[in-house]
């Protein structure tokens, strides 16, 4: 496992981004939709930088599943939303890898009768993107390798690293023989630590 980016680097990555929303909302009241889970560590540390009024509300979507890290079928839970109805929006998630899962939010919060929907993202992965959509605010371009930690995990482990590193193949190969055992842990998962694999 490689450090990609310190605590320190994601920390003044977090004060650049929250300068970038602060001068583009200035003191205006601001829906937060935060992306479960990846994004709930830069959620919290973003809006610790703001100072305009917050109503914070966490959506879902998953579109990994398993020891797989290509993604699959996109899942998606609203329920939790306050009404968007002629509110200004900031979607943040962890990482944008091929688009999708912002994409399709971007859609749902739109049918949803938002004033204005900005998106962004802590990182962007290079060469990746699926979709025609581009996150408003980026905090970091990265290249297209596996990511974990600040909230971002290869099945369930390493959301708590402070720093983001790159993981390698044995990396995986440990985190697969570490975990407990699942239901399903008979059946070989295809993991293609890339992340080119389609499924
Ligand atoms: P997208 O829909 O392909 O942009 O995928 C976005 C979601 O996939 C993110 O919210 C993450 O949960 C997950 N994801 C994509 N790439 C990585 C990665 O390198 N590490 C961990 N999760 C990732
Ligand atoms: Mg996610």
């Amino acid at each position: 496992m490689q450090v990609l980016l310190s605590a320190a680097e994601l920390a003044s990555g977090i004060d650049r981004l929250a300068d970038t929303v602060r001068r583009e909302y200035g003191r205006r009241p601001l829906v937060v939709v935060g992306v479960l889970t990846g994004s709930i560590v830069l959620v919290a540390d973003l809006i610790r930088r703001l100072e305009c009024p917050i109503e914070l509300s966490m959506v879902s979507a998953s579109s990994y599943r398993g020891t797989a890290t290509a993604p699959g079928r996109l899942e998606l839970r609203l329920d939790s939303l306050p009404d968007l109805a002629g509110r200004d929006v900031l979607l943040v998630d962890d990482i944008f890898d091929t688009g999708r899962t912002l994409e399709a939010l971007v859609a749902e919060l739109r049918r949803r009768g938002a004033a204005s929907i900005r998106s962004l993202v802590l990182v962007q992965k290079a060469g990746r993107a699926e979709v025609a959509m581009q996150p408003d605010f980026v905090g970091f371009d990265i290249p297209d390798v596996f990511v974990v930690g600040y909230g971002l995990d290869f099945d369930g482990a390493w959301r708590h690293l402070p720093h983001l590193a790159a993981l390698d193949s044995a990396d995986i190969a440990a985190a697969r023989v570490g975990s407990a055992p699942r239901p399903d842990a008979h059946r070989p998962t295809p993991v293609d630590p890339a992340g080119d694999a389609r499924t």
